[in-house]
C-alpha cells in the first residue's frame, strides 16, 4: 500500500513512513514481536520495559541485572527483525530508571518514550551537557501542559536541549492514567482540550531552541478518522495501544486478547492501581476479589516501583500483569483503553496499519481542503 498522502513521523532524525506509534505495553505485552512488526509495516514499534525481567530465570534473586538483561536482549532481537523505527518505553516510577534508560542508550534505541512521572532528572551517565548528540531522541508523555511546560522548562535550564517529541496521553487511554479520578471524564481534561494546550506550552520553546518538536495524541484513538481528527487539531502523529493488542503479534497470550475479544463496555473499568495512580482495565474476578477487600499473598523480590507501598498493597502489580500476559487471568487483569469493547476480531499489524490509513485516506477523500492542510502540515 501506498502511504504517500499520510503524513509521515520525523522525530530528529528518524522518519517513519506513517505517523503512528504503537504505544509500549508492559507487562510483557509489546516486546519483539509487536514491536518489529510494527516498525515493519512503516509505524513506530516500541517495546515496553515495565517488568520486562519478569520473563528471566534468575528475576526472584537478580532483578535488576535482569531487567537489564533482557531489555538488551529484546531490542538486539527486535533490531535483527526490522529495519525500521524502534522505540524503547521506560516508566519514571520503576526503581531502575537510570539502569534502563542507560541500556536504551547503549543500545541505540531509535526513540525513548518515557512516562508515569516526569523525567526532570536524567541518568548522570548520559552525556548531559550534550543530548543532542545521542542517536536516541527522547520522548516524554505527558497529560497537561503544565507537565509539559515543568519538563521543557527544566530540560533547557540543565540541558541547553528540549525532548525531542512529546506524547500527549488523554483520560480514554489505557493502563496508568496521568489524571486524578474526578478528571478522568470531566470534559476539560478531554485530548481534544489538553492536545492544543500542549502544543501551545512547548511553542515558545521551539522558538527558542528553533527546533520542531512533534506533538504525538494519544488515549482512545481507534480508527483512521480518529487519526485524522487529531492530525487536524495539530498533532503530528498518535500514539495507540488497545488496537495493538488485537494483533496476532501482540506479544500477549491468546486469553489475554480474548478478554479484549469479550468484553462489553460497562467491563472496561477505572481502578486505584498499588502505583498509586488511577489505571483502566477489564473488570475480572481478580479485579473483584481484590476490590472486595482481598488481599492476595504474594513476596516481593525487590521494590521494582519507586512508590510502592509494598507491605500494604492488597497485591503485587507487576505480579498480577504477568500473570495476565502469560494468561492466567484468574490471578491477574488486562489493562485496556476505554474502547476495548470496540475489538472483534484479532488482525495482523500489516491488516492494521492498513485500515487505518484506508480510514484516513476515505476522510481526506471527502474533504479536499483539508487534504490540502494535511499536507501543509506534513
Ligand atoms: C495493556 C496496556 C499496557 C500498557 N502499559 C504501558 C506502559 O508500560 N507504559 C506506558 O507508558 N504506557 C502504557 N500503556 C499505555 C499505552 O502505551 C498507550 O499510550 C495507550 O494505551 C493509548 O490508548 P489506547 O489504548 O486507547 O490506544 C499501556 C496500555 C495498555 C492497553
Amino acid at each position: 500500500m501506498s502511504f504517500k498522502n499520510i503524513p509521515e513521523l520525523r522525530i530528529g532524525n528518524w522518519q517513519a513512513d506513517i505517523p503512528i506509534v504503537q504505544g509500549g505495553m508492559g507487562v510483557g505485552i509489546s516486546l519483539s514481536g509487536l514491536a518489529s512488526a510494527t516498525a515493519n509495516a512503516g509505524g513506530i514499534g516500541v517495546i515496553a520495559t515495565a517488568g520486562i525481567g519478569q520473563f528471566e530465570p534468575d528475576w526472584d534473586t537478580n532483578s535488576m541485572e535482569a531487567d537489564k538483561r533482557a531489555l538488551r536482549k529484546v531490542i538486539q532481537k527486535t533490531k535483527a527483525m526490522t529495519d525500521g523505527i524502534i522505540g524503547v518505553n521506560i516508566m519514571v516510577a520503576i526503581s531502575d530508571f537510570d539502569d534502563l534508560v542507560q541500556c536504551a542508550v547503549d543500545e541505540e534505541a531509535n526513540l525513548l518514550f518515557i512516562g508515569a512521572g516526569l523525567p526532570i532528572r536524567l541518568p548522570e551517565s548520559l552525556p548531559l551537557d550534550n543530548l543532542g548528540e545521542l542517536p536516541t531522541k527522547f520522548v516524554p508523555i505527558v497529560s497537561s501542559a503544565k507537565a509539559a511546560k515543568i519538563i521543557f522548562r527544566s530540560w533547557a535550564k540543565q540541558f541547553n536541549h528540549i525532548p525531542d517529541a512529546v506524547v500527549v496521553e488523554g483520560p480514554l487511554a489505557g493502563g496508568h492514567l496521568g489524571f486524578k479520578k474526578e478528571e478522568i471524564d470531566n470534559p476539560d481534561y478531554a485530548l481534544e482540550k489538553i492536545l492544543p494546550e500542549v502544543i501551545a506550552a512547548i511553542k515558545p520553546y521551539e522558538e527558542l531552541f528553533i527546533k520542531s518538536v512533534p506533538v504525538i495524541a494519544a488515549g482512545g484513538i481507534y480508527t483512521g478518522a480518529d487519526i485524522h481528527k487529531f492530525i487536524q487539531l495539530g498533532a503530528h502523529g498518535v500514539q495507540m495501544g488497545t488496537r495493538f493488542v488485537a494483533t496476532h503479534e501482540c506479544d500477549a497470550s491468546q486469553e489475554f486478547k480474548d478478554a479484549y475479544l469479550n468484553c462489553k463496555k460497562e467491563d472496561i473499568v477505572i481502578i486505584d492501581s498499588p502505583v498509586g495512580l488511577p489505571g483502566r482495565a477489564i473488570r475480572d474476578e481478580f479485579l473483584e476479589r481484590v476490590s472486595s477487600g482481598v488481599k492476595e499473598t504474594f513476596k516481593c523480590p525487590w521494590k521494582c516501583l519507586k512508590s510502592c507501598d509494598f507491605k500494604n498493597v492488597p497485591y503485587c502489580i507487576a505480579l498480577a500483569l504477568t500473570n495476565a500476559k502469560k494468561g492466567d487471568l484468574e490471578n491477574g487483569f488486562a489493562f485496556a483503553g476505554a474502547n476495548a469493547y470496540l475489538v472483534d476480531k484479532i488482525i495482523s499489524v500489516k491488516e492494521l496499519t492498513e485500515t487505518l490509513v484506508g480510514e484516513y485516506m476515505a476522510v481526506v477523500m471527502q474533504r479536499p481542503l483539508e487534504a490540502g492542510m494535511v499536507a501543509q502540515n506534513a
